[in-house]
This record gives structure tokens, sequence and C-alpha cells, in this order.
């Protein structure tokens, strides 16, 4: 006799096939997909690029404004500056925890920005070469970043989602700090005010790249909407910000550096000039103005704190040998 064992796992019988028809059911459905549900591989690599080059904004995107701490105009502005950047650098670790959810090591994310491999959004390659560009930052960077953010609160990966719940709510005050910063300047002296147009002028192309190329020629984009990662087009998103910024720049009596700008009343849209794409793509090749800069400062960091790693590592060692509590200590005896 021998015994047949009737005992099967309906998965046993799947095939890629149909795990891939359920995932896309889930994403059609608005249900998010977690940690440790079935995904197609690309969806799970294309995740870690995005989350991982968007956590490395974070931090590299600190540099620039923490140029300007020790050199704010006042206690208040230090204040606030400070909460800012460490604002940034909170992101910046969200982000890195939830791309450890999609099965690569910080280690490992970290590596591929020092070695060139990751990229980082290509705004922080430029240099703040006056109090205003703080202003100008938060203003149009942290601008630009809020409307890619809130579609991203409504991403199909769950992690990446909450994550970026957390985010809008802190992304509004820097925004609103950075606009206030040039709303001052903008009734201050005349230098003040051409520090404050000089700014906007230098930020202002360099906000539009921001939202990556056209959508003709964005290698990502269609399969990351069909996924639902991405909600809006890249030239959605730049059009929904023009039409916003164009207005808000009224308000500060400044002029954005565009002769093209201009209301259209048929589309109910502003039109706006050709972006210059050879810049864009220089930088991002590497050639910006502080590639350099920035990649040897967040290099320079990663092995200056070393020593903090390794005793936090040590410590969390000895704290799974040790009971931790007095209670504990006496329940082991
Ligand atoms: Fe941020
Ligand atoms: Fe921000």
């Amino acid at each position: 006799m021998f015994a047949v064992n009737l005992h099967f796992n309906l998965f046993d019988f799947m095939g890629e096939k149909d795990f891939e028809k359920i995932f896309q059911e889930k994403i059609d459905n608005e249900i998010k997909i977690e940690p440790r549900d079935w995904m197609p591989e690309k969806y799970r690599q294309n995740l870690i690029r995005q989350v991982s080059q968007h956590a490395h904004s974070e931090i590299v995107g600190m540099l620039p404004e923490g140029n300007w701490i020790t050199r704010a105009p006042s206690l208040k502005r230090k204040a606030i500056l400070l909460a800012k950047v460490q604002d940034e650098a909170g992101h910046g670790l969200y982000l890195y925890s939830a791309t450890e959810t999609l099965g690569t090591t910080r280690e490992r994310t970290i590596n591929d920005l020092h070695s060139g491999k990751a990229k980082y959004s290509s705004i922080f390659n430029y240099p703040t070469l006056t109090w205003a560009d703080i202003g100008a930052i938060g203003w149009l960077v942290d601008g630009a970043a809020i409307l890619n953010q809130v579609m991203l609160t409504r991403t199909s990966y769950g992690p990446y989602a909450r994550a970026m719940v957390r985010i809008c709510r802190e992304e509004s005050f820097h925004q609103r700090q950075g606009f206030e910063i040039l709303l001052v300047l903008s009734k201050g002296t005349t230098e003040q005010k051409e520090m404050c147009q000089d700014a906007i002028n230098r930020w202002w192309w360099p906000s539009l790249m921001m939202f990556g190329p056209h959508d003709s020629d964005s290698t990502h984009s269609d399969q990351s909407m069909k996924w639902k990662i991405k909600r809006k087009s890249n030239d959605e998103l730049r059009q929904n910000f023009v039409d916003m910024i164009a207005e808000q720049v009224k308000v500060l009596g400044m002029s954005l550096p565009d002769p093209d700008l201009k209301w259209n009343n048929k589309t109910k849209h502003y039109d706006f000039g050709e972006i210059n794409w050879e810049e864009f793509w220089n930088v991002v090749k590497g050639n910006g103005p502080c590639n350099r800069q920035r990649l040897d400062a967040r290099k320079k960091a990663w092995e200056e704190g070393e020593w903090v790693r390794e005793a936090a590592a040590a410590y969390s060692e000895k704290r799974k040998i040790k009971p931790k509590t007095h209670k504990e200590a006496l329940e082991t005896v």
C-alpha cells in the first residue's frame, strides 16, 4: 500500500501569466501592492530605481540649502531653514526604508549613488549664490516636487504611497516659507528686488526640467502609467506647475524669464517656451555646475559617519544578547 498525498496548493498550478493577471487586476481595482505580494520583476526594479532616486534627491537636496544655514539673515530665518533641511533628511530616510521593502539593501542603494549608477534630481546640481536662492528653491523646487508627490500619494505601491502622505504635509510648509522669503525681498530695497528677480531667473528653467523629458521622449512613462506608479504624465504635471507659478509670480511683482509665456484662452492654460534639453541632458550626465561637489560631499559624509553606523549595529547586537528590562532579567533567572 502506498499513500497518495492529495494535498496540493492552488499556487502550484499557477504560472507567471496568472500571477500577472491577478497583479494587474489589483492595480485596476485600486488595491495597493504590498511588499509580500507577488509583483513582476520589472515593476520591482522600476520602483527600486524610482524610490531610491527619490530618496537620493531628498538627501542631496539638503546640500544647496544647508550651505545657507550659517548665513541665514536672522535667527528666525535660520530656525525655519534648519527645520526645513531636517524635514528633507526625514523624507530621505522614509524613502530609503521604502526602497528596502522591495528587497534591496541600504548599502547597495547608497553605493549606487556614490558610483554614479543611480541618479538624483538634477536641480540640486545648481549652486545657491544668494539668500534669495533659498526662497526660490522653496517656492519653485519644492513647489514642483509637491505636484509630483501629491500624485504619488495614490501610487500603486503601498509603502511608497504612505511615505508620500507624510512628506506632502511638510512640503506645503516648504513652499510657503520659500514664497515668503521672496515676498519680503520683493518689498525691500532695489538691491533686494534685483536679488529676488535674479534668483527666479536662474531657478525657473531648471525647475521646469524637474518634471523630466517630454512624454514622447520619456522611456519609463507608459509602463509606469499602466502600473499606476505614475498617474499624470511629465508634460501634464509641468503644465499644472506653469499655470500655478505664472499666477503666483504676479503677487511678487516679479516676472518669469520666458518671453513666450502667455495665457491661452483656447486651452485655458499658459503657453510657454521650449526647455533647453541640451542643458538638461548635460547635467543628468554629470556635467552640471555642482555635480562633482555634491557627490564628493555625500561620499565624505558616508565615510565620516561609519563609526556611527558601527556603534548603532554594536548596540543593537548587545540588546539582543542582554535582557532588555529589569523585569525580563528577573524572569530569565
Ligand atoms: Fe522633501
Ligand atoms: Fe521639501
